[in-house]
């Protein structure tokens, strides 16, 4: 929980009508500010995204000596190339961000210099050995707390050789580590992940010029080519959409149009469960923006119905499990969850987190297992009294969840919610009908 803890009372609503643009993708702005401080020369961002999870990002390249400024409309990034990083003068402060945190253990790793990564205490209590034992393999040094595997992370850099590395898990961030770690290795850094985690990074370094191939569930990595700064329109982030999706298939006589959403195939799984549940939602406009698809979403209130989620589509939806988990407690019968045993080492245990706080308002009965969940589908939620466990997505799924509750939800802290979508609950109000 933050310092200052933010309660909130949601109210339920008669439905939820109107037009909204969510603000923009949380990986692709994060990848958007570590290219353009990689590249020469200058890196425009638009529709950046203003969440706490970025500043950590934009923080830390800026005290290694990247002159970045935002004017609020645009964040212009000098970029400094390859190898004009500095030493930072303290510790690296990545707040409560995972993506922060991993891919700069990877870049860091390959630097000339010395640098310590830490972050809240949700952060410091994350997995890091997914990243560091490869890395290390490539010939990092990095030495962590519980032998390596914990942040605070101290990087000692060095040269670093590519590797051949078969990741056990769909992971963005692992096979983004390694990917940033091999414009440093000698030779070629090739990932192979068990199914294809979201390739923004693929299709950003692609954009930048840098050396890659990439091929099914994998990519190669080649390095010292310098990268060319460019002009990045952010698009709007579909993990942020997902709460609106749901929130409008479950609130009878709803109809929204969310404008400018990425629709990067690695991303959409939201999309398929939800459709496959019987959820109304189609895509109009489809378009390429900065080398990401993109289209504005059409959702209308559904009687959705209750199916088996697993497999390859799980780690494309893998953000949106607490959302889904509304959806489910309010379908016809049972959703089965399975082959997401990631949820539970996310910003917080989401399995345990949705499952204890669904049953809290009211759901029907809620089987955890070890890689997901059975969720007995009810008419209706009563409300209560819930916890964000510090973690913006279980918040606003709670949030969305209170839409529909006889009685309203109190959530003990939604200071979390800046991190991934400020302006959640105007937006939600602006199409909110009471
Ligand atoms: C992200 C990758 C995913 C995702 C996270 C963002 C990224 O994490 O859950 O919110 O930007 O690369 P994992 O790589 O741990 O699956």
């Amino acid at each position: 929980m933050h310092e200052h803890a933010q309660p909130i009372t949601v109210a339920p609503v008669q439905k939820l009508q109107g037009e909204l643009a969510v603000p923009g993708d949380k990986s692709i702005s994060h990848r958007a500010i570590m290219l353009g401080s990689l590249a020469q020369g200058t890196t425009r961002i638009s529709n950046f995204l203003r969440g706490e999870d970025n500043f950590s990002t934009m923080k830390a390249f800026r005290s290694m000596g990247v002159p970045i400024e935002d004017d609020g409309q645009t964040v212009t990034v000098h970029g400094v190339g390859l190898h004009g990083l500095k030493e930072p003068g303290d510790l690296l402060d990545c707040g409560n961000s995972g993506t922060t945190i991993r891919l700069m253990t990877g870049l860091l790793s390959g630097q000339s210099f010395f640098s310590v990564l830490t972050g809240d205490q949700y952060l410091r209590k994350r997995p890091m050995k997914r990243v560091v034992e490869p890395l290390v393999r490539m010939g990092a040094q990095i030495a962590g707390r519980g032998g390596g595997t914990l942040a605070p992370l101290a990087i000692t850099g060095a040269s670093l050789s590519g590797i051949d590395y078969q990741s056990p898990i769909a992971s963005a961030q692992v096979k983004s580590a390694l990917m940033l770690a091999g414009l440093y290795a000698a030779g070629e850094t090739k990932v192979t992940e068990p199914s294809l985690s979201r390739d923004h990074s693929e299709r950003m370094f692609r954009f930048f010029g840098a050396d890659l191939d990439t091929f099914d569930n994998g990519v190669a990595v080649r390095g010292s080519r310098e990268l060319k700064g460019q002009d990045i329109v952010v698009p709007g982030d579909i993990s942020s959409a997902a709460f609106f999706l749901v929130a409008a298939l479950i609130t009878p006589g709803s109809e929204l149009l969310i404008r400018n959403v990425g629709v990067n195939p690695t991303r959409t799984g939201v999309i398929d469960i939800l459709q496959a549940m019987g959820g109304d939602i189609t895509l109009q406009n489809q378009r390429e923006v900065s080398g990401e698809p993109v289209a504005d979403l059409m959702v209308r209130s559904s009687r959705l119905k209750g199916i088996e989620i697993g497999g390859d589509v799980v780690p494309r939806a893998i953000d949106e499990f607490p959302a889904i988990c509304v959806a489910a407690a309010v379908a016809e019968g049972t959703t089965t969850i399975k082959d997401a045993k990631e949820l539970r080492v996310k910003e917080t245990d989401r399995i345990a987190a949705m499952a204890s706080n669904l049953r809290t308002v009211g759901a029907g009965q809620i089987d955890e297992t070890e890689d997901g969940m059975i969720i007995q589908g009810v008419e209706s939620l009563s409300g209560g009294t819930v916890t964000s466990c510090g973690d913006h997505r279980i918040a606003m799924s709670l949030s969305v969840a209170a839409l529909v509750c006889k009685n309203e939800i109190q959530i003990d802290d939604i200071s979390c919610v800046a991190t991934s979508f400020p302006g959640f609950y105007e937006l939600l109000a602006k199409v909110a009908v009471r």
